[in-house]
């Protein structure tokens, strides 16, 4: 019922841990199942040098999380801010459809850590 790219990223998820001088930290959490996704950023020029996450989560949860730190590692924060949950999902060869709101953790955490950098750019 899972793909092979999602059973990978399940069993060696990438870029797992915190970093403790981030510029951005986002975390969001699944209101389907009160699962919680946080999301760490080093930004430099304007590009995601460094990425980690820490999740307690599901296995679905889990893969979609190492799958969107490897999608927005070396992208700009407009292009990360245009990564979506579906095509998070898409990347992992799909979700079954039941795990489906499982993926909406990956995107909407890296979106609030960029949007937390932008903030503390700005000093809002
Ligand atoms: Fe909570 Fe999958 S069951 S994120």
């Amino acid at each position: 019922m899972y793909t092979e790219k999602v059973m990978d990223h399940f069993a060696n998820p990438r870029n797992v841990g915190e970093i403790p001088d981030a510029d951005g930290v986002g975390e969001t959490g699944n209101p389907v199942c009160g699962d919680i996704m946080r999301v760490y950023i080093k930004v430099k020029d304007n590009i995601i040098e460094d990425i980690k996450f820490k999740t307690f989560g599901c296995g679905a949860a889990i893969a979609t999380s190492s799958m969107v730190t490897e999608m927005a590692k070396g992208k700009s924060l407009e292009e990360a801010l245009e990564l979506s949950n579906s095509q998070v999902a898409e990347a992992l060869g799909g979700l079954p459809p039941i795990k489906m709101h499982c993926s909406n953790l990956a995107a909407d955490a890296l979106h609030a850590a960029v949007n937390d950098y932008r903030k503390k750019q700005t000093g809002n």
